[in-house]
């Protein structure tokens, strides 16, 4: 494993010819270099892997992967790489050491070198794919599948893209600084190569969720508050009740894990602009600017969805996202969301603009959690009008790493 080095130390290493910094330092270092928020690391060891219960930075690089390995050794080599890799760089490092060999690549591609770590937290999750396809056990590992990574299967409304959806393998690289969560993957890619191929990716910039009660409510592209009602990383009750797996999973490895559901949901921008304020307060239950609920003053008021006008139709109307969002319309079921915007562009066809959602969410059962509130939201939900989903990927996503162990290690 090549050693890594604290990526401000590096240019000066470099320079003078001495040898970097190591990335055990790394951290307090950044911290003693600059006041700036985002020299904080987050911490890539724990119970349960980053990325999920910690606070939602400010930008997402989203990529899944293909294998082009074909033994379960390759495998876990390859998840030995990347974890060496996570680690180093989500402590504010780069992948290898400076200088290196004139006719090799340079071990690290570089554009994060002299950026502090920004909070940096790289999360991985395995497909389903990995544990069996097309009806073939691919790897010699289908007797350890988390029992629920199985297909989502088509829900209402859905209008995916295969080259948006799936992948053997993912991994959620969120960043206070878009650099450095762009380099955390395409150092992945390139450590990959031979290996794995980049299957789709998304860019994600202004959190749409708050997940810690400390953080403010960021919001999304229609112009609302989004994240209200999210669970918080630091409330470890709900944490232990909707999002990390529990003694009802049979592969023991996998407990304290979770599973992430991503789905690329485009808004139709251009029609929600051309939607009256009302309208679009009534589409989604809530004030716009307050974020207040219809039945409230203040953003944290809880939602009253009995409360009736004197026509005798509910204030928070029948079709109203947060109504059918709602714990007590989904059988008291809860999700954590941790999504972000996005935009790609402009839609060659249309001249509309191709943004939207990139929603994350994670969850103790997908099937009974994210697919029963989205089937609802499908098909009754009035939010509908304004959206479409054209990217999904449901991911297993193991438990912590212990320093000197490997992402999934409970797995081989
Ligand atoms: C582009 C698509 C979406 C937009 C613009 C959107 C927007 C919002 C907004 C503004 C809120 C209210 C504030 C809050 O409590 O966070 C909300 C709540 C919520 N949304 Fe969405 N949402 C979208 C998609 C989804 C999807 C796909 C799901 C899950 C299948 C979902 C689940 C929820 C839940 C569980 C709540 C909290 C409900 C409550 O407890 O009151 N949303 N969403």
């Amino acid at each position: 494993v090549p050693r890594s080095f604290d990526r401000r130390g590096f240019l000066t290493a470099a320079g003078s010819g001495a040898v970097g910094l190591a990335v055990g330092a790394g951290p307090g270092l950044a911290a003693g270099r600059s006041p700036a928020v985002s020299a904080e690391s987050v911490p890539f060891h724990g119970e349960h892997q980053a990325g999920i219960a910690t606070a939602a930075q400010d930008r997402l690089f989203f990529a899944t992967f293909d294998l082009t390995v074909e033994t379960k050794a390759e495998l876990r080599e390859l998840l030995r790489e990347w974890t060496a890799a996570a680690r180093a760089m989500t402590a504010g490092g780069t992948v290898g050491p400076a200088g290196g060999r004139l006719d090799a690549p340079p071990a690290d591609t570089g554009e994060a070198v002299g950026l502090p770590p920004a909070k940096l937290t790289m999360t991985f999750g395995l497909g389903e794919t990995i544990f069996e396809q097309g009806g073939a056990d691919r790897f010699g590992l289908a007797a350890r599948r988390p029992i629920r990574l199985t297909p989502i299967g088509a829900l209402p409304g859905d209008e995916l893209e295969a080259a948006r959806s799936g992948g053997d393998l993912c991994v959620q690289a969120c960043a206070d600084d878009p650099t450095v969560a762009f380099h955390a993957v395409r150092n992945l890619a390139r450590i990959a190569r031979g290996g794995a191929v980049l299957r789709w990716s998304q860019l994600g910039f202004g959190r749409t969720s708050s997940t810690q009660s400390s953080q403010s409510t960021a919001r999304n592209l229609q112009g609302f508050k989004d994240g209200t009602r999210n669970i918080r990383g630091d409330d470890a009750e709900a944490m232990k009740r909707f999002v990390w797996v529990g003694d009802e999973e049979p592969a023991a490895w996998f407990r304290r894990g979770s599973y992430l559901v991503a789905r690329r949901i485009r808004m139709r921008i251009e029609t929600w602009d051309h939607s009256s304020l009302g309208d679009q307060e009534q589409t989604i239950g809530r004030f716009k600017a307050s974020g207040a609920p219809l039945t409230g003053r203040h953003e944290h008021d809880t939602p009253d969805l009995e409360a009736r006008r004197r026509d005798g139709l509910h204030v928070i109307p029948a079709g109203a996202h947060i109504r059918l969002a709602a714990p007590s319309t989904n059988g008291g079921e809860r999700i954590l969301r941790r999504g972000y915007s996005y935009t790609d562009g402009i839609d060659p066809v249309t001249g509309e603009l191709d943004a939207g959602l990139f929603f994350v969410a994670f969850q103790r059962d997908p099937h009974k959690q994210f697919v029963e509130i989205q089937r609802r939201l499908g098909e009754h939900d009035a939010l509908g009008e304004y959206i479409v989903h054209t990217g999904s990927g449901l991911f297993a996503i193991p438990p912590g790493v212990r320093p000197g162990e490997l992402v999934a290690q409970g797995l081989f």
